[in-house]
């Protein structure tokens, strides 16, 4: 079985999906860190975001890479353990324009059904549903009020030691929403045959056992 979980930023997908993948000894697979892994590499190396055919060659020239170090996942660009660097405002936003190019979702796709031919993955993303893994047995849009969203986001990031703002939250959220539900590759939706889950107001345990609850109805 595998089990796709989509959703917007913010929706708790990745805790969920972690302790989902723990509680079930699937693999965990985020799908969100391979392009924040390449936004944090266009960053660093100073190119042109705005150009797709560099951003598409730089991924076709290097390595993303998911390795699991201590229990956690880890993202490598290269030999270089990126993990911690991938989570910033900046790269967020970089994300989400180098996803929103064809040429990069292609490679992206490919590499990430490489991730899940062996089946007992649970992966997150956007386009989990809808294109990576389209024949996955549970499919889970995840969401929750922009309000909310943005203040786990918040949290998340005063926790790391960072210093946000709550309104930029919102707002830098709104825009990854808008650009992810907007572009003409593989845009942030609802699979057909996925279950909504708003978990506006649920605790992460809440929304695992929720999701627990429909892998064993159909598992
Ligand atoms: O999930 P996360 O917020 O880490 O993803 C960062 C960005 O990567 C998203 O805003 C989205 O633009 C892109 N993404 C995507 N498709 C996926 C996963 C992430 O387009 N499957």
């Amino acid at each position: 079985m595998n089990i796709a979980i989509d959703g917007p930023a913010g929706a708790g997908k990745s805790t969920v999906a972690k302790m989902v993948a723990g509680k079930l000894d699937y693999l965990y697979i985020d799908t969100g860190s391979m392009y924040r892994a390449l936004a944090w590499a266009v960053l660093d190396q100073g190119l042109p975001i705005e150009d797709e055919s560099v951003v598409s060659k730089l991924l076709k020239e290097n390595d993303i890479r998911l390795r699991r170090v201590q229990g956690e996942q880890h993202v490598y660009w290269n030999n270089t353990d990126v993990t911690e660097w991938i989570r910033t405002p900046n790269v967020s936003q970089y994300a989400s324009v180098v996803a929103s190019y064809a040429s990069v979702r292609e490679q992206m796709l490919i590499l990430q059904r490489n991730l899940a031919v062996q089946g007992k993955v649970v992966m997150d993303g956007r386009d989990i549903g809808t294109h990576v893994l389209p024949d996955a047995e549970v499919k889970i849009f995840l969401t929750a009020s922009i309000q909310e969203r943005a203040m786990r986001r918040w949290k998340e990031l005063r926790d790391k030691g960072f210093d946000p703002n709550l309104a930029e939250m919102e707002q830098e959220i709104a825009e990854r929403d808008q650009r992810d539900m907007n572009r003409e590759v593989a845009p942030l939706r609802q699979a057909e045959d996925a279950i909504l889950v708003d978990t506006t107001g649920m605790t992460i345990a809440q929304v695992a056992e929720r999701i627990l609850e429909i892998c064993e109805r159909v598992g």
